[in-house]
């Protein structure tokens, strides 16, 4: 989940995709048996952490994930129809303001590689952009920096370093 560096997309002069305009529309995303949420009334978060861990998040308390949702600015999630299960999710903490950090970009395995990573993204970034949060910030994994960068994202924009104090969890006994 972790990354060695962070990227933004601070100070970038545009978007590659048009505002309002996303790659997948709404209505194709249903159609194709996917409904957008923003709201974890119908989230069922036990399914959301079997999402993150089968990606090789560390399964998390989900009080915990329920408490960092409740905290969370801007949430947005695919269900699945038929299973009414998540199958992709991201979500943005920030001061509402300036700046935004995305956290948690997920797509469930089985149903990777059909656009809901992008169509989530775009969206999230377009709802903090609407906002006027200009500076948005994100941890990737090297292996995943070449899903970001067509979204906009830079890494290391102008020389800049993200740094990260992370306390090491204590074993469990
Ligand atoms: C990374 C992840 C969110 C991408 O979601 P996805 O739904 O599989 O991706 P999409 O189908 O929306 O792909 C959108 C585009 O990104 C490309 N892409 C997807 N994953 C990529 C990767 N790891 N590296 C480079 N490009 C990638 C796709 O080829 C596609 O390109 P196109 O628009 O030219 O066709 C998903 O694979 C995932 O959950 N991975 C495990 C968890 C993870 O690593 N999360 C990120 C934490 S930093």
């Amino acid at each position: 989940m972790f990354s060695r560096g962070i990227i933004s997309n601070f100070r970038t002069p545009t978007l590659p995709f048009p505002t309002c305009k996303f790659s997948v529309s709404d209505k194709d995303l249903e159609s194709r048996g996917f409904f957008l949420r923003r709201t974890i009334s119908d989230l069922n978060l036990d399914h959301l952490n079997s999402v993150f861990v089968a990606v090789g998040f560390p399964r998390r308390d989900t009080e915990k994930i329920k408490l960092a949702l409740e905290h969370t600015q801007s949430i947005l999630w695919v269900e699945h129809k038929k299973s009414q299960k998540p199958v992709a999710f991201a979500r943005a903490t920030g001061d509402g303001v300036f700046n935004a950090i995305i956290w948690d970009v997920v797509v469930d395995p089985s149903f990777q590689g059909i656009g809901l990573g992008k169509a989530v993204m775009e969206r999230l970034v377009e709802e903090l952009l609407e906002k006027g949060i200009c500076n948005i910030a994100l941890y990737s994994e090297p292996r995943v920096l070449g899903f970001y960068r067509p979204l906009g994202f830079v890494a290391d924009p102008d020389g800049i370093r993200g740094m990260v104090y992370s306390r090491k969890q204590k074993k469990k006994k």
